[in-house]
C-alpha cells in the first residue's frame, strides 16, 4: 500500500495528534497497511518540532483554523525532503496530490512552494542544530542531567530497535539461532538474559512460535524488573499497575506457582493483559481492575513482594512515542509525581514487614525516580534501600537509572525493603 491512501492516513494519524491532542497509539491504521503510512506518522511526529519551526518561518501569516490540515500535510511534506530517501520530485508531487483529497485545491500551489523552498535550503536547515523537542522538556532535561542531555535528546529522536524476550523453555541461545536460520538476525545481552535485539524490526507471527508464547516484545530496560524482583514460587505478588502486562507475565515465567495478582486501573487495558496471558497459557494468575492508591480491592492478605511499574511522564521511551513531546505539559509532570507519592504510600501498607517493594519508571527526571523515592524513605521508618548491583545505568543516590541508548530504554529502579 504504498501509495498515496499511505500518506493521507499518515496525514490523519498527524492530525489526530497534532490537532487533537490524540495519542499515536490511539490511531487505527487500515489493516491492508504496509507500515509505509506509519513510517511516515513516526518521522513527522519525531521531527515535529523543528519541522514546525521550518514551515512556520516559511508561511507569511498562519492558516486558519480549518486549514490547519494543510499546515499539517505540509510537516508531512517536509518530513519526507529532509529525511527520507523518497525523491524530492515525487515527495514534492505527492504531497501536493494530496489537496486534492482534502478538497482544497486553493492550497496547492501555497504546499507546492513551500516545500520547493525547503528542498532548495535542504542542506543548510539540516546543518542547524535543532533538539526537536518542547522547550520546557529540553530545560527539564538539561537541568536533570547537565552532562548527558544532549544524547538523551538525540537518542530520543533515533528509532528503537525491536527487542525480545525469550521464553525460558526455549533457551534464549538456541531461539538465537534459530531466528538465524530463517533469516532473522539478532544480538543479545549479558545484563538481560533471555534478551535478543533485533538487526530490523519483524512482523511478531514472523517470530517462531510467538503465538504460543515463546516470546514477548519488551525493552531489555522492562525485562530487568522480574529478575530484580526475584519472584519465589512460595510468595504472594502484587504486580500493582500491570497493563499490558509484559512484566505480569515474565514474573509468572520466573515462579509459575508464585500467586500473582495483575492489578491496573484501565478495564480497556486489562483487557490486553487478558490476551497475553491466554498467549502464554497462563492460568494461575488473578486480574483486578483496582485503583492502586485505594484499598477497596484488597482482600487483605499481606503481600510478600510488590512490583510497582507506576505511571510516569514515559520521557525514558520518547524513541518509542515521539508523540509523548507534543503532548505532554510540566503541569502534568506535577500531577504525576503526586499520584506516584500516592499509590507508594498506600501500597506500602499492603507489604508485610520484611518483604520487598520494586519501584520502576520509564521516566529520565528525577522528580518521578530518585527524589521520589528519597521522599518515600524519609516519610517511613520502616523502609530502607536494597542496593541494586547491576552492570546496568547509573547508580544514582537512590536506585539505578539508565539513561535511553540503542540497547536500553531510559528506566529507573529502586528496591525498597520493609523492616520486620
Ligand atoms: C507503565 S504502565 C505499566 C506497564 C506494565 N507494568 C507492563 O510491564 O506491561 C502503567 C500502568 O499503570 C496503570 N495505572 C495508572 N494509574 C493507576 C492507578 N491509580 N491504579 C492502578 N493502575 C494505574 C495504567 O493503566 C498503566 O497500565
Amino acid at each position: 500500500m504504498e501509495n498515496n491512501n499511505s500518506r493521507l492516513v499518515a496525514l490523519e494519524a498527524i492530525c489526530s495528534v497534532v490537532l487533537d491532542k490524540k495519542s499515536l497509539s490511539a490511531f487505527v491504521y487500515p489493516e491492508q497497511e504496509s507500515g509505509f503510512s506509519k513510517s511516515l506518522v513516526f518521522g513527522t511526529i519525531r521531527f515535529y518540532h523543528q519541522l514546525n519551526d521550518i514551515v512556520t518561518d516559511l508561511l507569511n501569516h498562519s492558516l486558519k483554523k480549518e486549514d490547519l490540515d494543510i499546515h499539517c500535510l505540509m510537516l508531512l511534506g517536509a518530513y519526507q525532503l529532509l529525511y527520507s530517501k523518497i525523491a524530492p520530485h515525487a515527495c514534492i508531487f505527492e504531497t501536493v496530490d494530496i489537496v486534492n483529497s482534502l478538497d482544497k485545491s486553493w492550497a496547492k500551489g501555497l504546499v507546492n512552494a513551500i516545500l520547493r523552498q525547503i528542498d532548495r535550503d535542504k542542506n543548510k536547515l539540516l546543518n542547524q542544530v535543532h533538539y526537536s523537542h518542547p522547550t520546557w522538556l529540553v530545560k527539564k532535561i538539561k537541568q536533570n542531567h547537565a552532562d548527558n542531555f544532549e544524547q538523551i535528546l538525540a537518542q530520543n529522536n533515533i528509532q528503537a530497535p525491536m527487542t525480545i524476550r525469550v521464553h525460558p523453555s526455549y533457551c534464549t541461545a538456541t531461539y538465537q539461532q534459530t531466528l538465524a536460520q530463517i533469516g532473522i538476525q539478532t544480538k543479545s545481552l549479558a545484563v538481560a538474559p533471555q534478551a535478543l535485539i533485533l538487526d530490523a524490526p519483524v512482523n511478531v507471527y514472523d517470530l517462531i512460535d510467538f503465538d504460543i508464547g515463546a516470546c514477548y516484545v519488551q525493552d531489555a530496560s522492562a525485562q530487568l524488573a522480574a529478575h530484580l524482583l526475584a519472584p519465589d514460587n512460595q510468595d504472594h505478588i502484587l504486580d500493582a499497575c500491570s497493563a499490558p502486562g509484559g512484566k505480569t507475565t515474565h514474573l509468572c515465567e520466573l515462579a509459575p506457582k508464585a500467586a500473582i495478582i495483575a492489578l491496573d486501573s484501565s478495564l480497556e487495558r486489562l483487557e490486553r493483559v487478558k490476551q497475553n496471558l491466554q498467549r502464554f497459557n497462563l492460568k494461575t494468575i488473578e486480574i483486578i481492575q483496582g485503583d492502586a492508591q485505594q484499598q477497596d480491592w484488597w482482600n487483605g492478605q499481606l503481600f510478600d513482594k510488590i512490583l510497582l511499574d507506576a505511571p510516569c511522564s514515559a520521557t525514558g521511551v520518547i524513541r518509542r512515542h515521539p508523540d509523548i513531546k507534543l503532548l505532554r505539559k510540566p503541569k502534568g509532570i506535577n500531577a504525576l509525581v503526586e499520584l506516584q507519592a500516592d499509590i507508594l504510600a498506600n501500597l506500602w501498607q499492603l507489604l508485610k514487614p520484611g518483604g520487598v517493594m520494586l519501584y520502576a519508571t520509564c521516566s529520565v527526571l528525577k522528580a518521578e525516580n530518585e527524589f521520589q523515592i528519597a521522599n518515600f524513605i524519609n516519610q517511613h521508618d520502616d523502609a530502607s534501600e536494597i542496593k541494586i548491583d547491576l552492570d546496568w545505568g547509573i547508580k544514582t543516590s537512590i536506585g539505578r537509572q539508565q539513561l535511553p541508548t540503542h540497547e536500553f530504554d531510559g528506566f529507573y529502579y529502586a528496591k525498597i525493603f520493609k523492616s520486620l
